[in-house]
């Protein structure tokens, strides 16, 4: 093949391939096997080492990417709303831009800068994928109004979850499975390990993994040493998480140190961070690194949550591959989230002593026993009030829980034709950071301080209840 020849038949083969092929639907999990595809295609024809092979690559190269480029920045769907001019060629400018691990600041300051409504990503179109029906359009915003809970999560919504909830494909798991259908058949066999009387037996638990903490924070005071409690507060979590839901602790509280399980799914998830704006790369790393697999061990007399999970795995066979990812789930998300919140409301209590000490007045006026959580609740409102502002500030899922528009779009700030409405186009993937929502100025007075006031007697420095969502909508 002559050289220009080869230059034209890649630079063909890039647009047909974008235009033909690319441009369709999803292709985050296939993208493993697009790399490796592409990886061997170029290295064969590397192997004859004629100069027009490496015209070929060159071409097929610049074309697909030119043409991408274009697409995105002139033809794209979103290309009305407000964004960085990098994120409207590639997400790899969000990757760039988080990499320190701080999405969360990077999302804020483009909300400063673009407001409410801000282009983050890019496009997805025709496509049906194990029954979510996508057509050509736009793939994501990230969105900052206070109504963008409910209008994502509410009864109404038609939202469904995004790529990103295929990061542990394939395997499955309850919060990651984005078919409504089959998540609502899952939590089904999950209910059944959270009613009022197992809710009881985890309290008692979770006692003596108190006191464990206590012990430890008593015994550095005693010896007048500095406590690290980041370390205690997720040791304390995952202990608690492998005994709730394994009924076996990792026992990181006794042993004073990291589990290696824990330190291996740890250093699993930690790529989430700054590749969670890129699925298609989270799907590449995953598949790099070791995988980590727990099963739920140790059967146990009083019904727990695994008890049930590998009931329903006995006399239905279909459910055994969900376990891993239920396992991997469990832990993730019931110890992460917990050790967060607990630094965040520790943090705050150290900075102000004053509502450490009020919290001691509430107790000991009301004579409340210490050891009961709906009495604590009920009877000291303080208590109460400094973990609702400390979900507020430090809220456990600071940028995730993306989701997606589906065939009818979705009208935000108001309905169809009224004054500051806006549409977001159907199959858009939606990002809704918590953490700038919650401390929109507009919503809460002096948004940025502590101020737990605002969640017992001094409810108007809440202006908009609707912009809090530190556990989502509850449904
Ligand atoms: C401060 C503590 C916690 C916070 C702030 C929190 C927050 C959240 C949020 C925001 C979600 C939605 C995630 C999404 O949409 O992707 C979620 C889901 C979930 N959380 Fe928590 N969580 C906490 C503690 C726990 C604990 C202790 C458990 C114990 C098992 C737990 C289990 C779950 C499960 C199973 C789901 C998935 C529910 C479903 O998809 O139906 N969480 N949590």
């Amino acid at each position: 093949m002559n050289n220009p020849l080869a230059l034209t038949v890649g630079a063909v083969t890039g647009v047909v391939m974008h235009h033909g092929v690319f441009i369709h639907g999803e292709w985050h999990l296939q993208a493993p096997s697009i790399l490796v595809g592409h990886v061997s295609v170029f290295a064969v024809l590397l192997l004859a080492s004629t100069r027009s092979s490496w015209l070929l690559i060159a071409g097929y190269l610049l074309s697909l990417f030119a043409s991408i480029t274009i697409y995105r920045l002139f033809f794209h769907p979103l290309r009305h709303f407000p964004g960085p001019l990098g994120a409207r060629i590639s997400k790899l400018w969000h990757v760039w831009q988080a990499r320190k691990c701080k999405n969360f600041l990077v999302l804020d300051a483009l909300h400063a800068q673009y407001g409410d409504f801000v282009r983050t990503g890019m496009s997805h179109p025709p496509h049906i994928t194990r029954g979510i029906t996508n057509r050509p359009g736009p793939n994501e915003l990230t969105i900052f109004h206070p109504d963008i809970y409910i209008a994502l999560d509410g009864p109404k919504s038609h939202c469904i979850k995004a790529e990103w909830y295929d990061l542990l494909h394939p395997r499955q798991s309850l919060v990651t499975t984005r078919d409504k259908a089959i998540h609502a058949a899952r939590r089904r066999q999950w209910n059944r390990g959270f009613t009022a009387k197992s809710l009881a037996q985890y309290e008692a638990k979770i006692l003596t993994y108190i006191d464990d903490l206590d012990a430890l924070i008593s015994h550095d005071a005693a010896h007048q040493n500095t406590t690290e409690i980041n370390p205690l507060f997720y040791w304390f979590g995952f202990d608690t998480m492998g005994d709730f839901v394994f009924n076996k602790s990792f026992d990181m509280l006794h042993r004073g140190e990291w589990h290696f399980v824990i330190v291996l799914l740890r250093r699993a998830m930690s790529i989430l961070g700054p590749l969670s704006p890129v699925p298609w790369v989270v799907q590449i790393a995953f598949r790099l690194c070791p995988r980590v697999g727990i099963l739920p061990a140790n059967p146990t007399q009083t019904p727990d949550v695994a008890f049930y999970l590998l009931e329903d795995a006995k006399t239905h066979a279909s459910q055994i591959p969900w376990l891993t990812g239920d396992s991997i789930l469990a832990i993730v998300a019931g110890s992460e989230p917990t050790a967060s919140t607990l630094i965040g409301i520790f943090c705050e209590l150290a900075r102000g002593p004053v509502h450490a000490d009020r919290i001691y007045r509430e107790i000991r006026t009301t004579g409340v026993d210490v050891n009961d959580p709906r009495a604590l609740a009920r009877e000291c409102p303080h208590l109460e009030a400094v973990v609702a502002e400390a979900l507020r500030l430090y809220p456990a899922l600071l940028t995730g829980g993306y989701r997606k528009t589906q065939g009818e779009g979705m009208w935000m700030g108001g309905k169809h034709g009224e004054e500051g409405a806006v549409f977001v186009p159907p199959f858009t993937t939606v990002v809704a950071p918590r953490f700038s929502v919650m401390r929109r100025e507009d919503c809460f007075i002096r948004a940025s301080e502590f101020l737990p006031e605002r969640w017992s007697d001094e409810p108007w420095l809440v202006r908009n209840r609707a912009a809090y969502a530190p556990f989502g909508t509850g449904i």
